[in-house]
Parts: C-alpha cells; sequence; structure tokens
C-alpha cells in the first residue's frame, strides 16, 4: 500500500485551515481557550491552526491510538495521560479525522470527568459515511470513505509528512 490520487492539495488546506481560524478567532473572542491536539495525526493540523487564530490560547496533547493499520481497534490507549488542568476551561478538541468517532466520545466523556466547562470539537476530515457518537462544531472537509495519509495521517506509521492528503492505495507494478 502507498500514497496515491491527491485528494487534497497543500494550497486546499492551507486555505481551509486559515478560514477555520479566523472562524474560531470570532467564536472564542475575548476567551482564552485550551487547544488539545489528539497526537500524532493532529501535529501540523494543530501547528497550522494555531497560527491562524488570534486568541490568547493554550495547547495540550494526548495521545491515543485505536488503529491497527487500517481498522479500527475501538480500543482506547493513553487517556489517563490527560494530568493537565482542565476544570472550568473552554476546551477545543483538535483532531485529523473522524471516522467512527470512538476515539473522540472517550475523550470527551474523559474531558466531562475532569471538570471541563466547555467542549467542542474541531476535525480536518471526516467520512461521509460516519454515523457519530459524537457532534462535530468545525469540520475541514467532508471526503469519502477511503483510507488517506498525509498532512499527518499515517498509515502504520508512515506517511505523516506528505504536504498534501492522499488516497492510500494498492501497489500495481
Ligand atoms: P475513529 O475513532 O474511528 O473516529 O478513528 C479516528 C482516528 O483513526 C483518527 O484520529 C486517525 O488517527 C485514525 N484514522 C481514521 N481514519 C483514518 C484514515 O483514513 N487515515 C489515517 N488515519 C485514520
Ligand atoms: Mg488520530
Amino acid at each position: 500500500m502507498s500514497p496515491g490520487r491527491i485528494l487534497l492539495t497543500q494550497a486546499q488546506i492551507q486555505a481551509r485551515v486559515r478560514q477555520l481560524g479566523r472562524t474560531l478567532t470570532k467564536h472564542y473572542a475575548g476567551e482564552s481557550p485550551l487547544f488539545l491536539g489528539v497526537m500524532n495525526g493532529a501535529l501540523f493540523f494543530l501547528a497550522d491552526l494555531l497560527r491562524a487564530v488570534d486568541l490568547d490560547s493554550e495547547i495540550s496533547c494526548v495521545r491515543l491510538a485505536s488503529y491497527a493499520g487500517t481498522k479500527s481497534t475501538g480500543k482506547l490507549r493513553g487517556l489517563e495521560a490527560m494530568g493537565d488542568s482542565f476544570k472550568d476551561r473552554h476546551v477545543i478538541i483538535v483532531d485529523d479525522i473522524l471516522d467512527t468517532g470512538h476515539t473522540l466520545a472517550g475523550v470527551i466523556r474523559r474531558l466531562r470527568e475532569l471538570g471541563a466547562a466547555d467542549i467542542k470539537l474541531c476535525v480536518l476530515l471526516q467520512k461521509k459515511k460516519a454515523q457519530l457518537p459524537v457532534k462535530v462544531d468545525w469540520i475541514g472537509f467532508k471526503i469519502p470513505n477511503e483510507f488517506v495519509v498525509g498532512y499527518g495521517l499515517d498509515y502504520n506509521g508512515r506517511y505523516r509528512g506528505l504536504k498534501q492528503i492522499r488516497v492510500l492505495e494498492q501497489q500495481t507494478e
């Protein structure tokens, strides 16, 4: 399997991230929200988004994994690592992609337990089929139900550094 067809170009991604930045800047005017990035996938999106907002914001990261290869395992790991103070905070969860939504549903539950005052979700990509257990507040792009890589998204740890978002395809030789 390797990166094939380009689904989103670098220019398309950057333009959309700037728009999202403006939207969040308006929404959180006068507040100090806490951006919680879900690592490692949200690394690039979080970094670009933070530079596109004009807010007195903070960043925190959580690391979880529910994927093995191209299949969601449904199991979450790493939530217990969230040691930061979320009490009474306005939190924006930032993630790369929403597929089944199980990962984010788990993060939201945990943030509620930790006393967050308000929790919003900002994801770069959402797969169209998604029958979601969570409500998404801001979405970059809706995409077909294909496995994609690049701009933070990986296939077994590879291809995160691609500047575009590409569809993972069988190699034909
Ligand atoms: P969910 O819990 O099924 O919504 O899975 C979400 C997580 O799985 C995302 O944060 C990604 O890390 C990973 N994931 C889901 N779909 C893809 C994909 O097409 N490419 C790469 N990673 C994906
Ligand atoms: Mg992820």
